[in-house]
């Protein structure tokens, strides 16, 4: 999804606002542009389409010690150049970059038209863009005039402002999406993502909501929008700048598939107790006692976030015995939630940022509740808000799908269903076979990583189908929905999740030759009833693809694909990994963008 950078200080800003929007491509995008500040001028240069569009369209060199830039994932008006950021106001004298959505855009737009200010553009940022020229007109101070334009603004807003008038300086704002300052020897960046930073500094300024910052290349002033000034010390960031190789492969989807032992292990790493058959926790700042307490958990997430957080929900519930659920984060914060002090919930996102997840946060915490963060990226706005939690350490995920962090998700929530149940009613020895099945897990996952060429085979065999159905119970039916939000994304067949007990209420009248059954099967106690789900389908002469546990099918499936038993608590760790690489094989025989699929953002920061 968008987004921003910016640079002031001695070295030519080109290239650096290129580098830095090059590490933010991954959110995903459809246009792109820079703003430069040269002497007594500013220069717009956009582009629709990727980065090397823009770079076709730039100058081979510029002077410019200062500048902007953007990538825009469309939401106010079509994908082109014409709407793409930087946008300007009339007169062509300021630059504006913006993330978010300006809701009171037609009223401020009307109200300017009326003072004879003219629009060229679809978008709600340049009606910003307007505004804060409009307001510059009163006193010629760029920061007061955002901030007067910022009070009467009604939305979300991560912006980074330029006035041809002010030499190396720029102006940014907070509201919902995110903006961090980069401090250096004599130069300052900013940019919407942390990532972008890395190469330059780990000294960091975390905007927050309603704050604004005046940098140039030697200072920065933080206020909020009232004038007041806020004091803020540089923090240290610590990840890791890793982003633009996709290594020895063709993708970076794979490349995180193979990830997933590394991954986990990290995630393990020292928090597993063998002595008391439990796991730690640094981060939780909740004692025992605070978590005994607790009645109820509720698990908050978008997309395969709120998938993992339901798989997470059932090992919670099975193994602490304690009532779990998960729900969108969306459909919560808008239906006026009842917030329990008795109930701990968990917002779940990768990325950190998703604007929904983050304002389920803010709608808990306002209400008075408990709310920890089970997040992938250190610092990030969910991270921080909650404060409390756990991190993923699975690395930076790139692709657009998610594939290590889901697996180390449903990996976190084992830990902590394992810590929580070791202090209810778990017995010692059955929190051993917990520990010894988590500590098998890379390898397992590496051995099933291993035989991806069985999981081509089946995936090209269905690749030109044009409809799937995948189905599973309990844990199953998450893992089912997962395998079938993978292969519709990155494939655009049709795939469709139901729970198996639900298939003889409607979708089996769609089962035929032309439509293929994703089955998730465990060794568990619905073996039967999956059994007879499987006939169901075949009596049908619908295909079968079962993923199932070694020896538990024979000629109940047309393709079988075993996978190794663990533990129920980590068994759906290991039976993701065939569905992630069935919907890569899918994507990749059918000729699609795999780690960029169409019209989906990695980082969703607007509602
Ligand atoms: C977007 C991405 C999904 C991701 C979801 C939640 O929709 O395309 O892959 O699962 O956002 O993202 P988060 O960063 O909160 O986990």
């Amino acid at each position: 999804m968008c987004g921003i950078v910016g640079y002031t200080g001695a070295k030519p800003a080109m290239p650096i606002l290129m580098a830095g929007l090059g590490q933010l491509e991954y959110r995903g995008y459809d246009s792109a542009g820079l703003a430069l500040q040269r002497r007594k001028d500013i220069d717009i240069i956009r582009a629709c389409g990727r980065l090397s569009e823009l770079r076709d369209a730039l100058p081979k060199r510029s002077a410019a010690n200062a500048g902007i830039g953007h990538t825009r994932w469309a939401t106010h008006g079509e994908p082109s150049v014409n709407n793409a950021h930087p946008h300007s106001d009339a007169a062509g004298e300021l630059a504006l970059v913006h993330n978010g959505i300006i809701e009171n855009a037609s009223e401020l737009k009307a109200h300017l038209a009326g003072l004879g200010v003219s629009f060229h553009t679809d978008t709600d940022s340049e009606v910003l863009a307007a505004l804060i020229h409009h307001e510059y007109q009163a006193d010629q101070d760029l920061l007061a005039a955002t901030r007067r334009a910022l009070t009467r603004t009604v939305g979300t807003w991560g912006i980074a402002v330029m006035h041809k008038d002010h030499k190396g300086e720029i102006v940014t704002a907070r509201n919902g999406s995110p903006v961090i300052i980069g401090v250096g020897e004599h130069e300052m960046f900013l940019a919407s993502d942390a990532q972008a930073l890395v190469p330059y500094t780990r000294q960091v300024i975390y905007l927050e909501d309603g704050e604004l910052a005046r940098i140039t290349a030697r200072s920065y002033e933080v206020q909020d929008l009232h004038a007041t000034r806020t004091e803020r010390l540089p923090a240290t960031i610590d990840i890791e700048a890793t982003l633009a190789s996709t290594g020895e492969h063709a993708h970076f989807t794979l490349k995180e598939i193979y990830e997933q032992p590394d991954a986990l292990r990290r995630l393990m790493s020292g928090r597993l107790d063998e002595r008391f058959a439990t796991a730690h926790f640094g981060g939780l700042n909740l004692t025992p006692k605070e978590l005994l307490g607790f009645k109820r958990i509720k698990l908050l997430g978008c997309g395969s976030a709120l998938i993992s957080a339901s798989i997470g929900a059932a090992t919670i519930e099975r193994l602490a015995r304690i009532p779990a659920d998960a729900e969108s984060a969306a459909e919560f914060r808008y239906r006026n939630p009842i917030i329990e002090t008795d109930t701990l919930y968990f917002a779940v996102s990768q990325s950190g940022e998703t604007f929904d997840s983050l304002a389920a946060v803010q709608e808990i915490q306002r209400k008075g509740g408990t709310v920890l963060g089970v997040v992938n990226v250190v610092g990030s706005s969910i991270a921080r808000q909650c404060g409390a939690g756990m991190y993923l350490h699975a690395g930076p995920e790139v692709a657009v799908v998610s594939t290590k962090t889901f697996a180390s998700t449903l990996a976190a929530f084992t830990l902590f269903a394992l810590y929580l149940a070791r202090m209810r009613d778990l017995a010692p020895a059955e929190g051993s076979r917990v520990i010894e099945a988590l500590q098998g897990l890379p390898d397992l996952v590496q051995s099933l990583v291993e035989k991806h060429e069985t999981y081509k085979g089946i995936a090209e065999k269905y690749a030109d189908f044009d409809r799937a159905y995948f189905v599973g119970r309990g844990e199953g039916y998450g893992l089912a929905q997962e395998g079938a939000l993978k292969l519709k994304e990155i494939s655009y067949i049709h795939a469709e999740a139901y729970p198996a007990s639900e298939l003889k209420h409607g979708p089996l009248a769609l089962i035929d030759p032309q439509t293929p059954t994703f089955a998730v099967v465990p060794d568990d106690d619905l073996l039967s009833k999956n059994r007879s789900t499987l006939a169901e389908i075949r009596t049908r002469k619908g295909p079968v693809i079962a993923i199932c546990h070694e020896g538990t099918l024979s000629d109940e499936a047309d393709d079988i694909i075993e996978v190794p038993r663990s533990h129920p608590a980590t068994d759906p760790i290991a039976l993701l990994i065939p569905l992630q690489f069935i919907a890569y094989y899918a994507a990749l025989a059918r000729g699609c963008d795999v780690d960029k699929p169409r019209n989906l953002a990695k980082s969703v920061t607007v509602e």
